[in-house]
């Protein structure tokens, strides 16, 4: 008796189930035919757009247009010149933290042409055929720093313009970071302290 019973409670058991949970079911299906919220009246980013005749839905930022908190009008800042003259100083102070910041875009955006000291042998230079300026020569060592400024933000030649790349701050810790790389390879002793002197005349002695 109980033996054939069973698949009677079974078969209910099944269909007061169905009955509880197939509200569930049922309700998400019709959740998922809604789309309105999913599929808004508005264009997807480089979405197609008959409107315009250019074809493009996002349209192009009006010319000379400044972000918030961006504006700045310092011609010294933005570009190298005080007076239509090169300038001879950056236009905040130096730092130790400029002249890392400068390290490192210099070796992001610069030694692959110029290489790691900049004497023109980055390894851009060494496969093609662009000849690399080297900065290492008494005409480039005597340029103001605003000269240098100027060539990274409009380029020069076959070098390209850097402008867009790389912000006027970062433009000028890379200026201030090719002087350093040319006193670098154009030091004498007379250009260090008293102390650093000792110390490297220590140093030499100590490796003898
Ligand atoms: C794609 C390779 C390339 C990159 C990257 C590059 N340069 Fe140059 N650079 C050149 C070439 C080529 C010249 C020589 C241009 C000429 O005289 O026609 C040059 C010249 C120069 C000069 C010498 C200008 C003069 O009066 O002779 C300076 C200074 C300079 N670059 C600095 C930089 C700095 C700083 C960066 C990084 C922000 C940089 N360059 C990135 C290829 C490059």
């Amino acid at each position: 008796m109980a033996k054939m019973q069973e698949p009677r409670h079974h078969r209910s058991f099944s269909i007061t189930r169905l009955i509880r949970y197939g509200w569930v079911a049922l309700s998400l299906l019709l959740v998922a035919c809604h789309v309105d919220m999913y599929d808004q009246p508005r264009y997807e980013p480089y979405e197609y757009s008959a409107f315009f005749a250019d074809g493009r839905s996002s349209r192009p930022p009006i010319p000379n247009t400044v972000a918030v908190g961006q504006f700045q009008d310092d011609p010294h800042f933005l570009t190298g010149m005080i007076d239509d003259q090169f300038a001879t100083t950056l236009p905040f102070p130096l730092t130790a933290d400029v002249m890392e910041r400068g390290r490192q875009q210099y070796n992001a955006f610069c030694m692959s042409c110029h290489g790691l000291v900049g004497d023109g042998d980055g390894l851009i230079a060494q496969r093609g055929p662009l000849v690399v300026t080297s900065f290492h020569s008494e005409r480039l060592r005597n340029v103001e720093v605003g000269y240098i400024f100027d060539v990274i933000t409009n380029g020069l030649g076959r070098m390209y313009s850097h402008a867009a790349r790389i912000p006027p701050e970062d433009r000028w810790a890379i200026t201030a970071y090719v002087r350093a790389l040319q006193l670098s390879q154009d030091a004498t002793l007379d250009d260090l302290s008293p102390e650093e002197r000792e110390r490297l005349v220590g140093t030499e002695s100590e490796e003898q």
